[in-house]
């Protein structure tokens, strides 16, 4: 799914859309004539046109050089090492600002969310990937090479499960949509996909099989968490994406797992919170994010 949001320069929410992608791995200049013909839907949505919108803000999964619009790798892509943030310039005719989309969901978080207010805090996105956002010092975190916290590529098992980075034993390839509906499908022998919906209701009513693929994937999910706990201690997790969304009790059982496993001290835990703020969270960040660079873009002449 892609959402969109398009803002006034107050940062006033105009109109939003969303959309299924037909195919969601697409080479970067398709995926540019795509990412067009939504932004020219959304502008529509209030009498204008693509060529009026004064910037595009794009979160996308994968390892992100912010500054410069370059994708290293992303999952939505077939290219790699692209200068995507031009490919996108030269379709959409308007300035574009791109970053990875967790990232981007801490922005969010930090400016309308439920990190206003916390000068650190890393929020985990769990959904068709595992994504993180890290604020510290009021700041995004992207490490030196604006490669880091790429929390859905720790790895949780030596020779384990295949992710779609390509390398194995990533947290993400337990945790994330297509883990879970990959174990359905082992388990059942059924060739049909399970949405991660039913997976994770069937388990709540109890279907055994559900329960424990579920139960499973927290656990991992629980562990990967511990660890953030052990190398950062930040004052607040924000836990957000479909996931959190569909299932309480998933959550209420992953901080409770991930309580037990770190290193146990005289001090409560790390306070864990789950935000239900549903997709336009992504282009929420996106929008805010494009607002900054081009109020900032004017300020400078
Ligand atoms: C990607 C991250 C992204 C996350 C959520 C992961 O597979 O590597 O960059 O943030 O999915 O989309
Ligand atoms: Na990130
Ligand atoms: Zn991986």
């Amino acid at each position: 799914t892609v959402s969109l949001v398009l803002l006034d320069f107050e940062g006033t929410q105009l109109a939003d859309h969303e959309a299924d992608l037909e195919t969601a791995v697409l080479p970067a200049a398709e995926m540019a004539q795509v990412l067009a013909g939504l932004v020219e839907t959304l502008a529509q949505k209030i009498g204008m046109s693509r060529q009026d919108v004064a910037g595009f803000g794009l979160g996308i999964a994968g390892v992100v050089d912010a500054p410069r619009g370059f994708v290293h790798w992303s999952p939505s892509l077939t290219s790699r090492n692209v200068q995507f943030g031009d490919v996108l310039e030269r379709v959409l005719g308007i300035p574009v600002f791109l970053d990875n989309d967790a990232n981007l969901v801490a922005m969010a978080e930090k400016s309308f969310g439920l990190g206003q207010g916390h000068n650190d805090f890393i929020v985990v996105t769990i959904e068709s990937g595992v994504g993180m956002g890290i604020v510290i010092n009021d700041e995004i975190y992207r490490g030196t090479r604006g490669c880091g916290a790429e929390f859905g590529h720790t790895k949780v098992q030596l020779e384990g499960a295949l992710c779609r980075c390509g390398q194995r034993g990533c947290l993400e390839a337990y945790a994330a949509d297509y883990a879970l509906t990959r174990e359905a499908m082992l388990a059942s022998g059924e060739a049909a996909e399970r949405q991660v919906e039913d997976i994770l209701r069937a388990a709540k009513e109890g279907d055994e099989m559900a329960a424990s693929i579920v139960s499973r994937a927290g656990r991992m999910f629980a562990m990967g968490l511990a660890n953030i706990v052990n190398i950062f201690d930040p004052e607040l997790i924000i836990l957000a994406g479909e996931q959190m969304q569909a299932s309480h009790l998933y959550a209420e059982d992953v901080i409770a797992g991930m309580r037990k496993l770190i290193v146990q001290v005289d001090k409560a835990p790390p306070e864990v919170v789950v935000h239900k703020w549903g997709n336009l969270m992504w282009a929420r960040g996106a929008a805010a994010y494009a607002l900054e660079n081009v109020s900032e873009n004017a300020l400078l002449g």
